[in-house]
């Protein structure tokens, strides 16, 4: 094992067959077919490492480099993600009755979604490894974010997005320089073509959970949480839930920061937050299994969240079922109403992503699943902005009674004043 102490990181490992892979090298998936988990040496580190080393770092994801897998730092590509708010949503908590309800705002982040998190650290690993070309399918968020970051770094991205993403993504990716298949069809559509496409061209697929790296990068949630609640855990952190690689990540940081004693008791009860339209794990969750179906005849308008089927669902299902958390999902109808309330009482313009964990939040809350004195994380993966047409505002402008179709401005004399 080759380290330096800028990256504790010291071989990757499959959680389902245990097989140990170097991580000096290119790897993709385990021959089983599982997803491959970075490892450190968290014995070394839990000496070498203490909470207090953070305060003079710089306020990015990258503070938290020794549980990065990026080696060296010459090759970390940074458009300065991380370390974005954790604020306080009062008005929203008094009208769930959640007075502890803190939102995670991630809609700040470069490209407006937390997305970039993954791309930072997937694509400086992707540098230090000597890759030079990629491809990803991507719901909107993920190619964009990639596409920008591949920019930066002198990487070249193909992207292969459903034509119905937000079409704002599709932009990004075009003035980025990457090249873009729009096609007809879903997600798991995408993800077929870029299995051709690796196949045939050879290239790196970085999938979610296909490559090791994008799960580091999102698992730095998990940190900031904990350093910006100084080192208290929280009792619930809810994740609107799509591959799970969010969720996940968060999961394993909670797990690494109590191997090297920087948090202790329970961990905070992880919850998957989906729609009702696609709802893969929740039917998992429900049926207490420890793996998913293919969910048919999907549909929701939170694009990120509408993923029938991911090769992480065992791992999903697995940090519910280890932190007492649950699966839940909602209505398409529940979503925007939250996403108005939210933006209504806190001024936050959130994604319907993150409306769909504030839904879930309210009715875990209703039910008494959530305790009033309990504090509460709720991820906003993203930002409104990325989906300019809500259904209400087009109900607004294509109802006439709403429109104003003529103003007059009635003139008044102007008043004289006498010298
Ligand atoms: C805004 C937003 N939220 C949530 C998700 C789902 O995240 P994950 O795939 O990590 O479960 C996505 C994925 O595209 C997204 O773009």
């Amino acid at each position: 094992m080759v380290r330096d102490n800028y990256s504790y990181l010291s071989h990757l490992e499959c959680p389902k067959c245990e097989r140990i892979y170097h991580s000096t090298e290119v790897q993709q998936v385990c021959f089983c077919g599982s997803p491959l988990l970075a490892r450190y040496d968290l014995e070394n580190l839990s000496k070498d490492w203490n909470p207090a080393s953070l305060k003079d770092r710089e306020k990015n994801l990258w503070r938290y480099h020794e549980l990065l897998p990026v080696q060296q730092p010459q090759h970390i590509v940074c458009l300065g993600e991380g370390m974005t708010p954790l604020l306080r949503m009062p008005s929203l908590g008094m009208d769930m009755s959640i007075p502890k309800l803190y939102m995670k705002d991630e809609s700040l982040m470069p490209s407006g979604s937390y997305k970039a998190r993954g791309a930072a650290v997937g694509i400086s690993k992707a540098k230090e490894l000597g890759i030079q070309r990629f491809v990803i399918p991507s719901n909107g968020n993920a190619g964009a974010t990639w596409s920008l970051y591949a920019a930066r770094g002198g990487l070249n991205s193909s992207v292969v997005m459903p034509a119905q993403a937000p079409p704002i993504t599709r932009d990004e990716c075009i003035a980025a320089g990457a090249e873009l298949l729009l096609i007809k069809g879903i997600i798991s559509d995408a993800g077929r073509i870029v299995a051709d496409k690796v196949k045939r061209e050879g290239i790196y697929d970085t999938s979610a959970l296909k490559e090791p790296y994008r799960i580091e990068g999102k698992k730095t949630m998990g940190f900031e949480i904990i350093e910006q609640m100084n080192f208290e855990v929280p009792d619930v952190i809810l994740y609107p839930t799509g591959t799970g690689t969010g969720l996940i990540g968060i999961h394993k940081a909670l797990q690494e920061l109590q191997e090297i004693d920087w948090i202790s008791g329970p961990l905070p009860r992880l919850v998957a937050v989906q729609s009702e339209g696609c709802a893969p794990i929740v039917k998992a969750w429900e049926n207490q299994q420890t793996e998913s179906m293919f969910w048919e005849q999907s549909s929701t308008e939170a694009f990120g969240i509408h993923v029938p089927k991911t090769i992480g669902d065992f791992l999903v299902l697995d940090a519910i079922y280890q932190t007492g958390g649950v699966a839940i999902s909602v209505t398409e109808d529940e979503i925007l109403k939250e996403q108005e309330r939210v933006t209504r009482m806190e001024g936050s313009f959130l994604c319907p992503e993150g409306a769909a964990a504030f839904a879930a939040a309210r009715v875990l809350r209703s039910n008494g699943w959530i305790e009033e004195e309990e504090k509460v994380v709720v991820l906003n993966t993203g930002s409104g902005l990325k989906y300019p047409r809500i259904p209400s505002n087009e109900e607004m402008l294509l109802n006439p009674e709403k429109v104003l179709t003529s103003y007059t401005i009635k003139e008044q004399a102007p008043s004289i004043i006498k010298g």
